[in-house]
């Protein structure tokens, strides 16, 4: 499918940003934008690359009402050469679609989801930023913009993308978060859309993540939606647990998110000798194993939070310290290996970057 370049206008162009330091996550938007429509007649159309400007939606549209969205997240990093990569993108061309399929809307090509973006990134090069730690965030997005108020999957969508060149996820960068097991609300149950990376998941978790920040804590570790006994995932990461002889993560049982990075993490330990089961892992053999001094450990995976180490869990009012509280030693050798990888330093002999500029 062609894909148009429609021409940026000079009062489009924005101030770049001046100090990469000072990034953050998420607050800074590049020039343009991919857009690409989807209409029940006539399929995927009109796949244009455009400035980067507010929508003018129905107040009526699906989206608003009955949530239908879906969204991805990676990023582009820049080499020492100055060279652009992508890591891994076919695994988030392909959670796309099972997203969409979860949710009744359409599947999108997974190479016209890889081609738009590397297209949309060599427009926006200079966006991407190279000091250490940061990169450009590519967040892909499909919403439903029938205007009808009838519960039902929309006839139009629009899929976009838009670039955001970031820092650390966490505001305190690579120090160790402080994580409150949720007993209370839960994240998702099994048949509901927990695996799907849609907005409602994150929405129905603000409540709990808010008690948590009033207590201290950076986020919430979910239990199982039935048992509340099983660890899940924390909302922004896939959790691991290091101990003397395995890395325990929870399995794939269709509530949880099939990180890219939790992937990559399990691939790059197993190499380094470690063994990794996923397991169920009640959160009272946690508690219990944490205080025994056997969890070393604790670390979370995902494309924003890369790897994140967990110093303390909370967890009915005790404050459980991991390890020594600091960053462990497995923590730090996947976050050098995998940002390594990442950033073009260590050789890639998985086949997990793209070049694209
Ligand atoms: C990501 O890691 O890319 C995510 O989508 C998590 C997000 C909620 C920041």
């Amino acid at each position: 499918m062609e894909i148009k370049e429609l021409p940026l206008p000079e009062d489009k162009r924005k101030n770049r940003f001046t100090d990469e330091s000072k990034l953050g996550f998420g607050r800074i938007f590049t020039d343009r934008m991919l857009m690409i429509e989807w209409k029940a007649d006539q399929g995927w159309v009109d796949a244009r690359i455009q400035p980067y400007a507010p929508f003018v939606l129905d107040p009526s549209s699906l989206v608003f009402h009955y949530a239908q969205e879906i969204f991805e997240g990676l990023k582009a990093y820049r080499w020492a050469d100055g060279s652009i990569a992508l890591f891994r993108p076919e695994i988030n061309a392909h959670r796309f679609n099972l997203s969409a399929d979860r949710l009744c809307m359409p599947r999108l090509p997974e190479d016209l989801f890889i081609e738009g973006i590397s297209r949309l990134i060599r427009l926006e090069k200079e966006w991407v930023p190279g000091a250490e730690g940061t990169s450009l965030y590519i967040r892909p997005t499909m919403i439903a913009v029938e205007p009808v108020l009838g519960v039902k999957a929309s006839d139009h969508y629009y899929f976009y993308v838009i670039l955001s060149p970031v820092g650390a996820y966490y505001a305190a960068g690579f120090d160790p978060v402080k994580i409150l097991v949720e007993d209370y609300y839960v994240r998702s149950v099994p048949g509901g859309t927990g695996e799907a990376k849609t907005g409602g998941n994150y929405a129905a978790s603000l409540k709990a993540a808010q008690e948590a920040k009033k207590k201290g804590f950076d986020q919430v570790l979910w239990l199982d939606g039935i048992h509340k006994k099983y660890i899940e995932e924390v909302g922004s990461m896939n959790m691991f647990f290091v101990y003397d002889d395995h890395v325990a993560t929870a399995p794939l049982t269709g509530s949880i998110l099939k990180g890219v990075t939790r992937d990559s993490v399990m691939q790059l330990a197993g190499r380094l000798g470690f063994n990794i089961r996923e397991r169920q892992v009640t959160i009272d053999d946690l508690v219990a194993d944490i205080r025994a001094g056997k969890v070393k450990e604790a670390f979370g995976s995902g494309t924003a939070a890369v790897i994140t180490p967990v110093g303390l869990l909370g967890y009915k009012g005790e404050n459980l310290t991991v390890g020594d509280g600091g960053v462990g030693k497995l923590t730090q050798k996947l976050y050098d290996t995998l940002t390594g990888i990442q950033y073009g330093k260590l050789e890639d002999s998985y086949g997990w970057v793209r070049k694209i500029a």
